[in-house]
């Protein structure tokens, strides 16, 4: 698998780290443009024949207008950009697989809340809450990925129907889902869903170590897009996650 890869950060890095460790020719890895030189971008783009690219700077169309046609998109914080990026793809033939979290563990993280909510949601003394704690730099709060679980949640609880505001602490509104950010230390991300009775809680939590979590989802992601001709478009990360998980067991009636 020919690749490129758009940002040289952290993630980016961890990407190509991963191709390299399975044995995939380097990939190219496109930085932040140069000031004096903006179209850069696109020149090393047209110059490489990838089958597939890797967006983790910030979404632009410099893989798309250099004939790409499969793209990972990682970079986060691009939501209200979804539709004209959709159109994108449809215009241009290309197919993507885009997530705000390309952790495997993230995504059975979330179908495990999921089932969480659906025990618990019904009984009235157990009350839900969402703890995100990553390093004191990161900016953006709360995380991508929190306000995708709490979305969740709210979507699926009996009495939740908002997220509290994580800067105005303690409205005590029960409508609202308790969400609390942290931002401390050097942790690449702990995300914690509680349920909390008079006499006991239970909690969910999912700590990620480093960015390889995220770099073999996304390669997953890759392998995807290139193991099929998929329909132009944005396609969820979930699709991939089935397909690595397999058809489901199917009950086998005993006696
Ligand atoms: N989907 C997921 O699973 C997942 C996981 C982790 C991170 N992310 C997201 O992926 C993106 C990158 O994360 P990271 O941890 O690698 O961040 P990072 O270490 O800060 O790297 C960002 C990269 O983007 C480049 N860049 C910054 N501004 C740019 C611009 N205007 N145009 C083009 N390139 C630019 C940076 O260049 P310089 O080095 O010159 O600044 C750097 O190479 C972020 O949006 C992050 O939220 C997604």
């Amino acid at each position: 698998m020919e690749t490129i890869i758009f940002g040289g950060g952290r993630l980016g890095t961890a990407i190509a780290a991963a191709l390299r460790e399975r044995g995939e020719s380097a990939p190219t890895i496109v930085g932040r443009p140069d000031r004096a030189h903006p179209d850069d971008r696109m020149r090393i783009a047209k110059r490489t024949p990838a089958d597939v690219a890797f967006e983790c700077s910030r979404g632009d169309a410099a893989a798309l207008d250099a004939g790409v046609r499969r793209l990972v998109i990682a970079t986060t914080a691009w939501s209200s950009d979804r539709p004209a990026v959709e159109r994108l793809l449809r215009d241009r033939g290309a197919a993507a697989v885009g997530s705000a979290n390309f952790s495997l563990g993230m995504h059975l993280f979330g179908r495990l809340v999921d089932r969480a909510v659906e025990l618990f949601g019904p009984l009235a003394d157990f009350d839900p809450y969402l703890v995100e704690w990553h390093r004191a730099a990161k900016p953006d709060r709360p995380s991508g990925t929190a306000r995708e679980l709490a979305l969740r949640i709210v979507a699926a609880h009996p009495r939740k129907r908002r997220i509290a505001d994580p800067a105005r602490p303690g409205s005590a509104d029960p409508a609202e889902l308790e969400l609390a950010v942290v931002r401390a230390g050097a942790s690449p991300g702990v995300h914690t869903v509680g349920f909390d009775a008079p006499g006991e809680t239970v909690e969910l939590r999912i700590t990620a170590r480093d960015r390889s979590a995220y770099a073999a989802g996304a390669i997953a992601a890759a392998d995807w897009l290139c193991e099929a001709r998929r329909p132009p478009g944005i396609h969820d990360f979930d699709r991939v996650v089935d397909g690595l998980l397999g058809p489901a067991p199917r009950l086998v009636a005993v006696g």
